[in-house]
């Protein structure tokens, strides 16, 4: 069976409105999907995560500390997650390995260790069980040539090569609760391990659908 590897902006799953419908719509998506494939679901720290970190930063804790923070909300957020979906995990894994080893039709975990975001996870995921696809679910409509959400006239990519995306952001992880469209680490993983990886909005199941149909969607293709 066929994998895929999805990593789900905190952002996306916990929002100010904190939606039930999103929840809804999201395991009628993954019911339908469950036949065709295994699915993992990495999810990330979205606002809560940043809040923890910013106080904990002015609190002067080290970035070590303050990555531990990010983990905790992230493994909170893939709980409120497992506790919908039935057919999940309950216990949340800590590592890939793990995650790995389990036989639920839908795995679902948050953080693993310091110096990363969830997108590394869902990267090192996909490279170790040879998943078909990497979706980076998350809160704009795939990579821009600029931050859209601090300027109005950025252009959406539709694709972008790996090298160009590790030329311009690096490979490194810079500070706890960094929030960049792909961090460092994950990008370096999409490199070596070839997985296909596209960039979408999570919020809109219907691309994620697309995606997974191997139809056209509104986003980015990563090419590598
Ligand atoms: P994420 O940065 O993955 O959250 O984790 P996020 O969901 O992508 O953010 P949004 O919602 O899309 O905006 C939050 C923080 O937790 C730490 C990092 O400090 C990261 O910035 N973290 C997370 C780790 O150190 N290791 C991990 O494996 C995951």
């Amino acid at each position: 069976m066929n994998s895929i590897v999805i990593s789900l902006g905190g952002s996306v799953l916990i929002s100010d409105e904190m939606e039930k419908s999103y929840f809804q719509k999201l395991a009628e998506f993954l019911k339908q999907i469950i036949n065709e494939y295994k699915v993992y679901i990495i999810v990330g720290g979205g606002k809560t995560a940043r809040s923890y970190i910013k106080l904990g930063r002015n609190l002067n804790f080290d970035e070590k500390t303050l990555d531990e923070f990010g983990i905790d909300i992230t493994r909170i957020n893939a709980r409120i997650l497992t506790s919908f979906i039935r057919y999940s995990n309950v216990e949340i894994p800590k590592t890939t390995d793990e995650a790995k080893k389990m036989d639920k039709k839908i795995v679902i975990m948050g953080g693993t260790t310091p110096g990363h975001s969830t997108d590394m996870v869902g990267a090192e995921l996909a490279e170790k069980i040879n998943a078909s696809k990497f979706i980076i679910a998350t809160n704009v409509d795939g990579v821009y040539d600029k931050d859209p959400n601090k300027y109005p006239d950025a252009k959406q990519l539709k694709q972008v090569s790996i090298d160009k995306l590790i030329k311009e952001y690096g490979t490194d992880w810079g500070a706890a609760g960094k929030n960049i469209v792909i961090d460092g680490p994950a990008l370096k993983i999409i490199k070596r391990s070839k997985i296909p990886t596209f960039v979408l909005n999570g919020k809109k199941l219907d691309e994620l659908k697309k995606v997974v149909n191997n139809e056209n969607f509104n986003g980015t293709i990563i090419k590598i």
